[in-house]
């Protein structure tokens, strides 16, 4: 087979094949539904729905009891954002999320304010990163929900979450964390992060697509969400919908993995990271960093390679897969509004690239991305 690299984990990240051996019993042989409790095969489903929420759970440190599992994290927010203005009290109708989260969080949070909430962006330093005391003053008796992600799917930079998390409490309002690039990654504790709400996708951490959850805190204050789907009442209530068995059980399994092998994969991707970046830079003048190298996923890099514009490079690139800085979430190519937050100059997105690296990545990978993508970028500036 001839040869390529994947490098956009971020975008999404292969099944892992232990992910899928898990999953596959549970097409064929153990056809039951989740809610059929009557009869074993049923209750046979559910007992593995059971467990994929242990894991999951488990991995951000939460309790089974506040996993609700859904299509995937765009479902999770919408749940989180516009379940919570279905459910919040009259008054309190503002809400504030970062400038960089994923359209996923924008996306349903501009819906409201079409509907008459107020809607504030958060801004980012040109590290990437929120200020806290922005919100100092801003958060009132009407505050509803402050939405800030724990890493960007973009750039890789890890948020403040704690400073943010106690503003947003001392004034009442919910603190939800889209967590999707960070778990697996990152150490991602919902207890310490202080979120009410937390989103997680299946497909990012090496389980399979269409497959998420939202962890709701239990406890007081109470968290209220009105669902936005109705009908049988499955995951109390917030969910309705026949339980998808197979998936569930991947995202359980993919969990599970990550937990246990997360940090070495971390650790692994980090170096590698590393040798991607101080390769580019051996090679290349004018190749810039986007985001904090600081605060920063370990398997993102995002550089602009001046003067070259980057879907041309991505173009000629039949046998590395990578993605520009124009939109990476969605068919768009509109610069980036992640890069543009950080204040770059149109010139700078169109050039920028982004690099995600897996779990399967190897240093055979990196060096071969490199020769090519080094090999394009002289190409185009010749
Ligand atoms: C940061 C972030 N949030 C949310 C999502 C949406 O996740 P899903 O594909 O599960 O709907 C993504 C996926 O691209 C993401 O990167």
């Amino acid at each position: 087979m001839p040869r390529f690299v994947y490098l956009d984990h971020h975008a999404t990240t292969p099944c892992d094949p232990r992910v899928v051996e898990a999953m596959l019993p549970w097409f064929t042989e153990r056809p039951g539904n989740a809610a059929s409790r009557q009869h074993r095969r049923g209750q046979q489903a559910c007992a593995a729905v059971e467990t994929a929420r242990e894991h999951v759970a488990a991995l951000i440190g939460g309790s089974p009891k506040e996993v609700v599992f859904t299509s995937g994290a765009t479902e999770a927010l919408n749940l989180a954002i516009k379940g919570a203005a279905g459910a919040g009290p009259p008054g309190r109708r503002r809400l504030w999320a970062s400038a960089i989260e994923h359209p996923a969080v924008l996306d349903p949070a501009r819906s409201l304010a079409r509907e008459g909430f107020e809607l504030e962006l958060m801004p980012v330093g040109e590290a990437g990163r929120v200020e806290p005391e922005w919100l100092r003053g801003r958060l009132g008796e009407d505050a509803l929900l402050v939405a800030l992600m724990a890493a960007n799917n973009e750039i890789g930079t890890l948020q403040p979450l704690g400073p943010v998390a106690a503003m947003a409490r001392e004034a009442g309002a919910l603190f939800l964390v889209d967590a999707v690039q960070a778990v697996g990654k990152v150490p991602f504790d919902v207890g310490a992060s202080g979120a009410d709400l937390v989103a997680l996708s299946a497909h990012k951490i090496a389980g399979p697509k269409g497959v998420g959850c939202l962890w709701v805190r239990r406890g007081q204050p109470r968290v209220r969400l009105r669902p936005l789907i109705d009908g049988g009442g499955q995951e109390r209530g917030l969910r309705s919908g026949t339980l998808d068995v197979s998936g569930i059980v991947g995202f359980g399994e993919a969990a599970r993995l990550a937990r246990l092998e997360g940090s070495d994969d971390a650790r692994r991707m980090a170096r590698l990271r590393d040798r991607l970046l101080a390769g580019l830079m051996a090679a290349l003048d004018g190749v810039s960093v986007n985001g904090s190298l600081e605060d920063r996923l370990p398997n993102n890099l995002n550089v602009a390679f001046c003067g070259v514009e980057a879907s041309r490079l991505l173009e000629g690139l039949d046998d590395v897969d990578l993605s520009s800085g124009s939109a990476c979430s969605t068919a768009s190519l509109e610069p980036s509004h992640v890069l543009r937050a950080l204040g770059r100059t149109d010139d700078v997105i169109l050039s920028s690239v982004r690099f995600g690296l897996g779990r399967g990545t190897t240093e055979s990978d990196i060096d071969f991305a490199l020769e090519r993508v080094i090999a394009g970028v002289r190409a185009l500036r010749g």
